[in-house]
């Protein structure tokens, strides 16, 4: 089963600017990447970083810890690494952008 959060207005974030998000007890980051919504769990696969604060180049998300790098649309390491990133999926529905979270 899943729910439908409301988390921020369509035209909140422009391209390349990202939003620090608390739901029901997860710290997420949300990421407008060339004008495509995408919400990670905002803790570094690595060694638990925040990831809010990495550095943002296209796609790619450099962790400020240690220095990874995550591509937020594929979800992985694009240097071939085999961390991933949790991302979740997010849609809009009328001025509202929707995270959804599944529950067990
Ligand atoms: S905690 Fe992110 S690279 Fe180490």
């Amino acid at each position: 089963m899943s729910r439908q959060i409301p988390v921020a207005l369509v035209d909140e974030l422009a391209p390349g600017q990202r939003k620090l998000l608390f739901v029901e007890g997860r710290s997420l980051v949300m990421f407008n990447i060339g004008g495509e919504l995408v919400a990670i769990d905002n803790s570094c696969p690595h060694n638990g970083a925040a990831l809010s604060s990495g550095q943002l180049e296209g796609s790619v998300l450099r962790c400020p810890a240690h220095g990874l790098r995550f591509d937020l649309l594929a979800g992985d390491q694009p240097d071939g690494g085999k961390l991933c990133v949790h991302t979740f999926p997010v849609h809009t529905t009328g001025d509202k952008v929707m995270l959804v979270l599944e529950t067990p």
